[in-house]
Protein backbone atom coordinates (compact mmCIF):
# COMPACT_ATOMS: atom_id res chain seq x y z
CA UNK A 1 0.00 0.00 0.00
CA UNK A 2 2.83 2.29 0.88
CA UNK A 3 4.66 1.25 -2.17
CA UNK A 4 1.68 2.16 -4.02
CA UNK A 5 1.28 5.59 -2.34
CA UNK A 6 4.42 6.49 -3.03
CA UNK A 7 4.51 5.56 -6.79
CA UNK A 8 1.60 7.86 -7.33
CA UNK A 9 3.39 10.74 -5.87
CA UNK A 10 6.63 9.99 -7.93
CA UNK A 11 4.22 9.26 -11.19
CA UNK A 12 2.48 12.92 -10.41
CA UNK A 13 5.04 14.77 -10.05
CA UNK A 14 6.75 13.32 -13.67
CA UNK A 15 3.60 14.10 -15.10
CA UNK A 16 3.54 18.28 -13.79
CA UNK A 17 7.25 17.50 -15.28
CA UNK A 18 5.96 16.58 -18.29
CA UNK A 19 3.20 19.26 -18.03
CA UNK A 20 6.48 22.30 -17.93
CA UNK A 21 8.18 20.39 -20.61
CA UNK A 22 5.44 20.92 -22.89
CA UNK A 23 5.04 24.52 -22.15
CA UNK A 24 8.30 25.43 -22.80
CA UNK A 25 8.15 23.80 -26.53
CA UNK A 26 5.31 25.53 -27.05
CA UNK A 27 4.01 26.07 -30.62
CA UNK A 28 7.17 25.40 -32.01
CA UNK A 29 7.11 21.22 -31.66
CA UNK A 30 7.86 19.29 -34.76
CA UNK A 31 4.91 18.24 -36.28
CA UNK A 32 6.50 15.51 -38.69
CA UNK A 33 5.27 11.85 -38.26
CA UNK A 34 7.34 9.96 -35.93
CA UNK A 35 8.91 7.27 -38.83
CA UNK A 36 7.47 4.00 -39.05
CA UNK A 37 9.54 0.76 -38.32
CA UNK A 38 9.90 -2.98 -38.46
CA UNK A 39 8.59 -4.38 -36.08
CA UNK A 40 11.41 -6.89 -35.51
CA UNK A 41 11.15 -10.93 -34.47
CA UNK A 42 10.07 -10.78 -30.84
CA UNK A 43 7.11 -9.00 -31.29
CA UNK A 44 5.71 -10.94 -27.66
CA UNK A 45 3.33 -13.85 -28.34
CA UNK A 46 2.98 -15.40 -25.53
CA UNK A 47 -0.06 -14.42 -23.35
CA UNK A 48 0.13 -12.57 -20.19
CA UNK A 49 -2.15 -10.93 -17.81
CA UNK A 50 -0.25 -8.60 -16.48
CA UNK A 51 0.40 -5.15 -19.37
CA UNK A 52 0.05 -2.43 -17.24
CA UNK A 53 2.36 0.76 -17.38
CA UNK A 54 5.08 -0.58 -14.59
CA UNK A 55 7.39 -3.21 -16.45
CA UNK A 56 9.24 -3.46 -13.66
CA UNK A 57 7.07 -5.19 -11.59
CA UNK A 58 4.73 -8.16 -12.45
CA UNK A 59 1.41 -8.19 -10.50
CA UNK A 60 1.40 -11.42 -8.03
CA UNK A 61 4.87 -11.96 -7.38
CA UNK A 62 7.00 -10.33 -4.97
CA UNK A 63 10.46 -8.67 -6.80
CA UNK A 64 11.42 -6.53 -8.75
CA UNK A 65 13.21 -6.29 -12.48
CA UNK A 66 16.78 -6.44 -12.62
CA UNK A 67 18.52 -3.04 -14.10
CA UNK A 68 18.31 0.53 -14.12
CA UNK A 69 15.18 2.00 -13.71
CA UNK A 70 13.91 4.79 -15.53
CA UNK A 71 10.42 6.66 -16.53
CA UNK A 72 9.53 7.02 -20.17
CA UNK A 73 6.40 9.94 -20.88
CA UNK A 74 5.73 11.44 -23.94
CA UNK A 75 2.78 12.66 -26.18
CA UNK A 76 0.60 11.40 -28.93
CA UNK A 77 -0.16 13.97 -31.62
CA UNK A 78 -1.51 14.17 -34.69
CA UNK A 79 0.14 15.74 -37.93
CA UNK A 80 -1.76 19.20 -36.95
CA UNK A 81 -0.47 19.69 -33.22
CA UNK A 82 -3.62 18.46 -31.94
CA UNK A 83 -2.85 15.68 -28.58
CA UNK A 84 -4.23 12.68 -29.34
CA UNK A 85 -6.15 10.73 -26.23
CA UNK A 86 -7.52 7.40 -26.07
CA UNK A 87 -4.81 5.70 -28.70
CA UNK A 88 -3.52 2.42 -27.64
CA UNK A 89 0.15 2.82 -26.69
CA UNK A 90 2.17 -0.50 -26.44
CA UNK A 91 5.88 -1.25 -26.00
CA UNK A 92 7.86 -4.48 -25.74
CA UNK A 93 11.59 -4.86 -25.30
CA UNK A 94 14.81 -6.54 -24.04
CA UNK A 95 15.38 -6.95 -20.44
CA UNK A 96 18.39 -4.97 -18.59
CA UNK A 97 20.53 -7.82 -20.09
CA UNK A 98 19.77 -7.74 -23.62
CA UNK A 99 17.11 -10.50 -23.73
CA UNK A 100 13.26 -10.67 -24.96
CA UNK A 101 10.87 -12.64 -23.65
CA UNK A 102 9.93 -14.21 -26.71
CA UNK A 103 10.94 -18.35 -27.74
CA UNK A 104 12.93 -17.52 -30.95
CA UNK A 105 14.95 -14.94 -29.29
CA UNK A 106 18.95 -16.58 -29.95
CA UNK A 107 20.32 -14.40 -27.29
CA UNK A 108 22.04 -16.93 -24.61
CA UNK A 109 21.72 -13.83 -22.35
CA UNK A 110 19.09 -14.71 -18.58
CA UNK A 111 15.88 -14.04 -18.97
CA UNK A 112 14.54 -12.07 -16.09
CA UNK A 113 11.26 -13.91 -14.57
CA UNK A 114 10.72 -10.26 -12.61
CA UNK A 115 10.78 -8.06 -15.87
CA UNK A 116 7.21 -7.50 -17.63
CA UNK A 117 8.60 -7.02 -21.11
CA UNK A 118 5.23 -5.64 -22.67
CA UNK A 119 2.93 -3.01 -21.75
CA UNK A 120 -0.54 -1.39 -23.08
CA UNK A 121 -1.48 1.65 -21.85
CA UNK A 122 -4.10 4.44 -23.29
CA UNK A 123 -2.74 7.96 -23.75
CA UNK A 124 -4.94 9.98 -21.49
CA UNK A 125 -5.46 14.19 -21.23
CA UNK A 126 -3.62 16.00 -23.82
CA UNK A 127 -2.52 12.55 -25.03
CA UNK A 128 0.08 12.44 -22.50
CA UNK A 129 1.68 8.24 -21.76
CA UNK A 130 3.74 6.85 -19.00
CA UNK A 131 5.72 3.67 -18.80
CA UNK A 132 7.97 2.84 -16.12
CA UNK A 133 10.69 0.11 -17.19
CA UNK A 134 14.53 -0.30 -16.69
CA UNK A 135 16.70 0.15 -19.36
CA UNK A 136 16.92 -2.25 -21.97
CA UNK A 137 20.16 -4.17 -22.99
CA UNK A 138 21.86 -3.93 -26.40
CA UNK A 139 21.71 -7.48 -27.92
CA UNK A 140 23.76 -8.73 -30.92
CA UNK A 141 21.65 -8.56 -34.21
CA UNK A 142 24.54 -10.34 -36.65
CA UNK A 143 28.07 -10.95 -36.16
CA UNK A 144 29.27 -7.49 -36.65
CA UNK A 145 25.99 -5.61 -35.52
CA UNK A 146 25.04 -5.03 -31.76
CA UNK A 147 21.26 -3.25 -31.75
CA UNK A 148 21.86 -0.22 -29.49
CA UNK A 149 19.41 -0.14 -26.58
CA UNK A 150 15.84 0.46 -27.89
CA UNK A 151 11.58 0.28 -27.07
CA UNK A 152 9.78 -0.90 -29.59
CA UNK A 153 6.70 0.95 -30.18
CA UNK A 154 3.18 0.33 -31.30
CA UNK A 155 0.49 3.10 -31.33
CA UNK A 156 -3.50 2.76 -32.82
CA UNK A 157 -6.80 4.55 -32.34
CA UNK A 158 -9.47 4.18 -34.93
CA UNK A 159 -8.97 6.62 -38.02
CA UNK A 160 -5.52 6.43 -37.73
CA UNK A 161 -2.75 4.56 -38.95
CA UNK A 162 -1.25 2.28 -37.29
CA UNK A 163 2.10 3.44 -36.03
CA UNK A 164 4.71 0.48 -35.38
CA UNK A 165 8.03 2.28 -34.71
CA UNK A 166 11.09 2.00 -32.46
CA UNK A 167 12.73 4.46 -29.63
CA UNK A 168 15.74 5.04 -29.45
CA UNK A 169 17.98 6.68 -26.37
CA UNK A 170 20.40 10.15 -26.58
CA UNK A 171 23.82 9.49 -25.93
CA UNK A 172 24.14 6.14 -26.87
CA UNK A 173 27.90 5.00 -28.67
CA UNK A 174 25.68 2.34 -30.27
CA UNK A 175 23.45 4.57 -32.33
CA UNK A 176 26.24 5.55 -33.92
CA UNK A 177 26.75 2.09 -35.62
CA UNK A 178 23.10 0.60 -35.49
CA UNK A 179 21.94 -0.30 -39.02
CA UNK A 180 18.25 0.53 -38.47
CA UNK A 181 19.17 4.20 -37.42
CA UNK A 182 21.77 4.96 -39.95
CA UNK A 183 19.92 4.29 -42.60
CA UNK A 184 18.01 7.08 -41.88
CA UNK A 185 18.31 10.53 -42.48
CA UNK A 186 19.27 12.97 -39.41
CA UNK A 187 16.43 14.64 -39.31
CA UNK A 188 14.24 11.23 -39.06
CA UNK A 189 16.90 9.79 -36.67
CA UNK A 190 16.45 13.23 -34.27
CA UNK A 191 12.60 11.81 -34.25
CA UNK A 192 13.28 8.74 -33.11
CA UNK A 193 15.44 9.37 -30.22
CA UNK A 194 13.74 10.33 -26.59
CA UNK A 195 14.55 13.37 -24.88
CA UNK A 196 15.90 13.46 -21.26
CA UNK A 197 13.72 14.83 -19.14
CA UNK A 198 15.73 14.98 -16.04
CA UNK A 199 19.49 15.10 -16.05
CA UNK A 200 19.96 12.13 -13.96
CA UNK A 201 18.95 10.53 -17.03
CA UNK A 202 16.47 7.97 -15.71
CA UNK A 203 13.71 9.71 -17.26
CA UNK A 204 13.11 10.37 -20.76
CA UNK A 205 10.67 11.78 -22.85
CA UNK A 206 9.24 10.89 -26.34
CA UNK A 207 6.78 12.84 -28.43
CA UNK A 208 5.00 10.28 -31.33
CA UNK A 209 3.15 11.60 -34.03
CA UNK A 210 0.57 9.67 -35.78
CA UNK A 211 -1.39 10.02 -39.36
CA UNK A 212 -4.78 10.54 -40.05
CA UNK A 213 -5.95 7.59 -42.19
FE1 LIG B 1 14.43 -4.91 -30.69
Amino acid sequence: MVNQKRRSFIAGSFLSGIASWAQASGGTAERQETPQEIAGPFYPITPQKDKDFDLTHIAGRDGTARGAVIWITGEVFDSTGDPVEDASVEIWQANAEGRYNHPNDPNPAPLDQHFQGWAIVTSGSKGAFRFRTVMPGSYPAGLDWERPPHIHFKVMKRGFVELVTQMYFPGQPLNETDRLLQRRELAEQKLMIADVLREEHDSFHHRIVIERA
